[in-house]
């Protein structure tokens, strides 16, 4: 049975009404925001004369209707739900439509549409938030030229902006003032943004390769101007690369990004107006980590690439998405690989896609990366929408090389230029320009489930060949059709014993090509040939991750150690070391053994690899060491018991660290810290020491040791530092961590975003659980109403604290399920995702999957939001 409220891919229509012209007036006022709007229609050619007129609105209070200056009787038109219907439709095509609505952002928790956030006034639209604005005809298909005039009270909303340019501003009566914005590109709705508020600016300019000057202005509060110049230098890397890359310039003469605290996500790609959340934009060595200066890179860098895919060529409508995020993820990926280490970045992407990805597909929340169907479109911005996605760009790339998907993106951008368009289009743009037939690529968009690639291997002494038998599986998923046969790019290399790559021939070739090659698995068996090979190599298979797919290859442990010292490729050198210690860790959590299988050897040769490793790529070495998840190893057994995975993980881990615990301490006393750099080697450096910190502590650490973290805890020059120290001590029960978590939050008391990682730290102590966090959640400074700070503590716990979440007595699964139930009132599109951690809830063991049973049923036996109500309906199934 389909719920009512789905919406079908194949029921799409174009819409009956377009909208060429919008002049909007929005006049902010305390406790209510009138916005008026004039809309010139027009009646598609395809649209009979006097069909009804529908427009999107949701909690618009209606104050003024009138067509052509004719105002409406009240029995032309009936509001019904989120529509607006005009009966008495003009014979004329072309005709204006007049509205004046009242809206309340000050009451705005959703924070979709129009919201007060810290004393600042601004807009979420994508993807159905502007019909919280305004009547409009709220689709991706429908373009139109904006053009916006706010009006507000001067002194407290110095500041005005909307998209495109500035053509006029004044001051009005009673102490107010107005901008109008005019916006030269035709855009969807979601695109449209507007910010009012007292904001500090830090300015800069950036001049395109034709010579063209482009202003570029980031906005946030005062306080954190300081913190805005990393992702000021992001950004304009990011106009360069894209240039550079995909030769795309920018084409507006003013680029903003404003910093808001209350954002339900990253970022938004609003036309030449990108709002970010501040925890995407702040940056400085004081108060951010490591990781949170990459993430601003990336983020500015992804919502600016969104200006060519996603901007200038849109969806044509929301089951595209995957066609703007796929596509600009493996933009953003491309262009963080070029900032720092290739190799680095390519093992993170790989590991959000193994962790988050992969368990998507496997739950009661997997769908085709292009959606059937639909209640709310917001549970489908995903993993799978994002991450796959984007792997899918990734395949056609490795299979048409960098100068034919050069081509192919030329063609689209060319061909599409303000067009909403479909992943079809995408596609046949890359075939057309490279005269390839991509059209079996087009069934990874269609169908769920990560496929699976079972390799053998045959060694022929005599004949001198070497075999490989390639078979694929699909995992069929109830309610949906049955899997088909995918095109799996899979990368490899073959190496001799001596540690050198072989030269590959294949039968019926007549020399060799190269020494690493793409196959491309495209049947249900298949095999290939290599000829010349006199001893049995060690395959390096799937390098670089070729395709998101589940390697299925018996390795001996001895290839996967061979190959963890000696593949040229350094990210499946990672790949080898996570296989294997996945194997040993599964083969006592599922297999029963009763040890860790070969732990002598794999010992052994990080013994003898690391501290060479660590002189030559200190953050490979880190990578190496961060041992599978708890979550990834859950996905991998038939019945889950958190605990017994946790424990075997950490019996892993303290092995390592009692098996090298002078060198792990040596590593974390001896490296020391100096002012922040932001560089690829600084930032090795340092997650090899956070990493041996870690190790250490496991080990038997001295007494020199636990001093020195507390005293580096305090003498920190940057954040990564401290927030080091501080999560050792927190998270090893260290004797000063109560004093050093209250220094932490005096210290930083005005930073919001320190803060939210001051809750994050405790939120994710292996050692501490429930009764922490719900008396974290009674703290002054928690709220509901500020995502970053919800999820600094209830979704890092329910997500990154498995065995706390999942404690034996069901006390996790009662606070969080307690706690979707009153965020869902204030904010469905966090709720509804908070939710998710409870994907894993049917294979749970039996004792944890009933009480878990119990907090979804309790939370669906009540009035919930669209958003939450269907992924509740989907996990209960
Ligand atoms: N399009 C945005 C991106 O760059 C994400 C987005 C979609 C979003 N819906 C949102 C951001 C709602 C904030 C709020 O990926
Ligand atoms: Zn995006």
């Amino acid at each position: 049975m389909t719920d009512p409220r789905t919406v079908f891919l194949k029921d799409y229509q174009a819409p009956a009404y377009g909208i060429p012209r919008v002049r909007l007036q929005v006049d902010i006022h305390d406790g209510v925001t009138r916005v008026t709007a004039g809309l010139n229609m027009r009646r598609a050619e395809s649209t009979p004369v006097g069909t009804p007129l529908k427009l999107h609105g949701v909690n618009l209070t209606l104050k003024a209707l009138a067509i052509d200056g004719a105002e409406l009787e009240a029995d032309a038109y009936t509001v019904a739900g989120e529509e607006l219907v005009i009966h008495a439709v003009p014979e004329a095509a072309d005709f204006v439509l007049h509205t004046e609505v009242e809206i309340d952002p000050e009451h705005n928790t959703a924070l979709e549409g129009l919201y007060l956030s810290k004393g600042m006034y601004c807009t979420q639209c994508e993807p159905e938030g502007f019909r919280k604005i305004t009547y409009f005809v709220d689709r991706p298909d429908n373009m139109a030229l904006f053009t916006t005039t706010i009006s507000a009270d001067k002194k407290r909303y110095p500041v005005l902006l909307a998209n495109g340019n500035c053509t006029t501003r004044g001051d009005a009566a009673n102490g107010r003032h107005f901008a109008t914005w005019e916006d030269p590109f035709p855009k969807p709705s979601y695109l449209f943004a507007l910010v009012a508020g007292n904001l500090a600016c830090l300015e800069d300019h950036f001049v395109t390769r034709s010579g063209r000057k482009v202003t570029l202005k980031l906005f946030a509060e005062q306080h954190d101007l300081r913190q805005c110049h990393h992702a000021m230098e992001s950004l304009k890397a990011s106009m360069r690369w894209d240039e550079e890359r995909y030769g795309r310039e920018y084409d507006l003469d003013i680029f903003m990004i404003v910093a808001v605290s209350h954002f339900n996500m990253g970022a938004m790609e609003n036309k030449g107006l990108n709002i970010f959340n501040t925890s995407c934009v702040l940056a400085h060595p004081e108060t951010t980590t490591d990781l949170g200066f990459q993430r601003v890179e990336s983020v500015v860098a992804h919502e600016y690439f969104h200006n060519w895919s996603g901007n200038r060529v849109t969806c044509r409508d929301w089951f595209q998405l995957s066609l703007k995020e796929g596509f600009t993820v493996f933009r953003d990926q491309q262009f963080s690989a070029d900032q720092l280490s290739a190799s680095v970045q390519r093992i993170e992407d790989v590991a959000v896609l193994r962790n988050a990805q992969f368990a998507e597909d496997a739950g009661p929340l997997a769908h085709p990366v292009r959606p059937e169907s639909f209640i709310e479109i917001n549970n489908f911005y995903t993993a799978t929408v994002y991450e796959k996605g984007a792997e899918i760009v990734r395949m056609l790339h490795t299979v048409l090389g960098e100068a034919d998907f050069r081509k192919g993106t030329d063609l689209y951008f060319d061909r599409h230029d303000g067009q909403g368009v479909t992943v079809e289009d995408f596609v046949q743009a890359l075939a057309d320009a490279s005269g390839r037939d991509l059209s079996p690529f087009m069934q990874w968009y269609r169908q769920p489930g990560t496929p699976v690639l079972h390799v053998s291997t045959a060694h022929d002494a005599v004949a001198q060949t070497y075999t490989l038998t390639v078979r694929q599986s699909v995992p069929a998923k109830t309610g949906f059709p049955e899997p088909k046969l995918l095109p799996i790019p899979v990368k490899l290399a073959l190496f001799a014993r001596d540690g050198q790559p072989l030269p590959l021939q294949l039968t019926g070739e007549s020399a060799a090509v190269g020494v690493e090659r793409v196959l491309i698995a495209d049947q249900a068996e298949q095999r290939w040939v290599f000829t010349g090979v006199t001893e049995a190599p060690v395959p390096s298979l799937l390098r670089d991750f070729s395709a998101p797919v589940i390697l299925d290859y018996a390795a001996g442990d001895e290839e996967l150690l061979f190959l963890m010292r000696h593949d040229n490729n350094g990210f499946n050198r990672w790949l080898s070391a996570q296989t294997l210690f996945e194997r040993m860790m599964l083969a006592v959590i599922e297999g029963g053994a009763a040890e860790l299988p070969g732990l002598a050897a794999v010992l052994e040769s990080l013994a003898g690899l690391l501290p060479g490793l660590v002189e030559t790529d200190p953050e490979l070495a880190a990578k190496l060491l961060q041992l599978p998840t708890e979550n990834y190893l859950a996905d991998k057994v038939g019945v889950i018991d958190p605990q017994r995975i946790h424990d075997v993980r950490l019996g892993l881990q303290k092995a390592i660290a009692k098996h090298l615990s002078a060198f792990f301490q040596n590593q974390y006393l001896n490296g020391h810290e100096s002012s922040y750099q932001y560089s690829s080697e600084a930032i090795a450096a340092r997650t090899w020491r956070d990493v041996s910190l870690h190790y250490a502590l496991l080990g038997t650490p001295s007494f020199t040791l636990r001093d020195a973290v507390g005293e580096n805890y305090r003498k920190a020059p940057h954040m990564t530092e401290r927030m080091s120290a501080l999560r050792a001590l927190v998270h090893h029960d260290a004797p000063h961590a109560a004093v050093c978590l209250a220094d932490f939050f005096g210290r930083f008391a005005k930073e919001a975003l320190v803060i939210d990682s001051w809750f994050a730290v405790q939120a994710t102590n292996p050692l501490r659980g429930v009764e922490e966090v719900r008396r974290l959640t009674a703290h002054s400074a928690f709220t509901l109403t500020n995502p970053n700070r919800m999820r600094s503590l209830l979704a890092q716990f329910a997500n990154a604290n498995p065995v706390q979440f999942h404690r034996a007595d069901g006390a996790g699964y009662r606070l969080i399920g307690e706690k979707i139930a009153e965020l869902d009132a204030l904010n469905p599109q966090v709720a509804s995702r908070l939710l998710g951690a409870f994907s894993r809830w049917k294979r749970l063991e039996p004792g944890r999957q009933a009480l878990a049973r119990e907090v979804l049923q309790g939370l669906a036996g009540r009035a919930l939001s669209n958003d939450t109500s269907e992924t509740l309906g989907r996990l209960l199934g």
